[in-house]
């Protein structure tokens, strides 16, 4: 006799059933998530009342999203970025203490293996925007200097593409990685990066319109920040003057990350050699908490 047929067949005597059929299951964390993700499903079905037609669209959603999600393409992800679960997973996995830069979210747009690039190279193999110099001090929670840590960074540019959306683009255009130095500076050319929107022509972006949202991400520069015996930090640095700051499509903002993209002249003492015309500055310094790398963000199947 099943457990549905010893306890009944109302509402709630199918949730049981469901739970209790994960009770054998050798796994205990399996166990604990799969019984609680039932429970939360079936409460969600029973507070919106899902009718039969709701379930079989959302049916044909999910289907939808397996066939476009491909090795360059992961609508899956995009949806749990999209519904805020990306972040809220992030946050759960990094309690950071107070002062350590924060994490936020990788995208889809991240390459592993970018070119190793020297002090204050340029990443853009092509024009891309206003030159950006990016220059900061990677740190220990103490303010100690932090020598050798790699920055890996990417970014979009004025076209609002990255490179692995662009067919035209080369390959390493916009990526590159940087190692700070023996004081912990660090510097790189990037452009000032603009706002972009996450891909919308698929499953995400017809429910974003569907329900009033807009598909926008405000401008910034990914990093991500790696140095033996320190967590590894992804991160990004926001432009503090951009659009959609308050209304990120991925939640993926956090204050502590703004930072202020200052307009320079061409004249500008400062400029760095190789920078032409009208440029800008940043300043981002990374701060590192102790302790190792949780896990290395390497999923080519996140490219889109
Ligand atoms: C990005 O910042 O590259 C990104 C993050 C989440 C979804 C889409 C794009
Ligand atoms: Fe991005």
């Amino acid at each position: 006799m099943t457990p549905v047929a010893e306890g009944g067949t109302a509402p709630q005597d199918i949730t049981a059933a469901a739970v209790a059929s994960f009770e054998g299951s050798p796994d205990l964390r399996l166990r604990e998530v799969m019984q609680s993700l039932v429970r939360h499903l079936h409460a969600f079905a029973g507070e919106v009342r899902l009718t039969q037609e709701e379930w079989e669209r959302g049916i044909r959603l999910l289907t939808e999203t397996g066939h476009v999600t491909d090795e360059r393409r992961q609508e899956f992800i995009l949806w749990s970025d999209a519904l805020g679960l990306s972040m809220l997973v992030d946050a759960l996995a990094h309690a950071l203490p107070a002062g350590a830069t924060e994490t936020t979210v990788v995208g889809p747009f991240y390459v592993p293996g970018s070119p190793a690039r020297g002090y204050g190279e340029s990443i853009a193999e092509l024009p891309a925007g206003i030159p950006a110099w990016v220059h900061g001090r990677v740190l220990d929670l103490g303010g100690a200097p932090i020598a050798g840590a790699e920055l890996d960074v990417w970014q979009n540019g004025d076209d609002r593409l990255y490179a692995v959306q662009d067919p035209d683009a080369p390959e390493e255009h916009l990526r590159g990685r940087f190692f700070s130095r023996e004081d912990g500076t660090y510097a790189f050319v990037a452009v000032r990066p603009v706002p972009y929107t996450i891909p919308d022509d698929g499953p995400v972006g017809r429910m974003l319109a569907a329900t009033g949202r807009h598909p926008w991400r405000p401008a910034h520069i990914h990093a991500i920040v790696r140095a033996p015996g320190y967590k590894t930090v992804t991160t990004h640095i926001f432009d503090a003057e951009s659009p959609y700051l308050d209304s990120d499509a991925v939640f993926a903002v956090k204050p502590s990350l703004l930072r202020t993209f200052v307009p320079r002249s061409a004249d500008d003492p400062d400029r760095p050699a190789g920078i032409e015309g009208e440029w800008c500055s940043v300043e981002n310094d990374v701060v590192l908490s102790p302790g190792e790398d949780d896990r290395e963000v390497a999923d080519p199947g996140r490219t889109a």
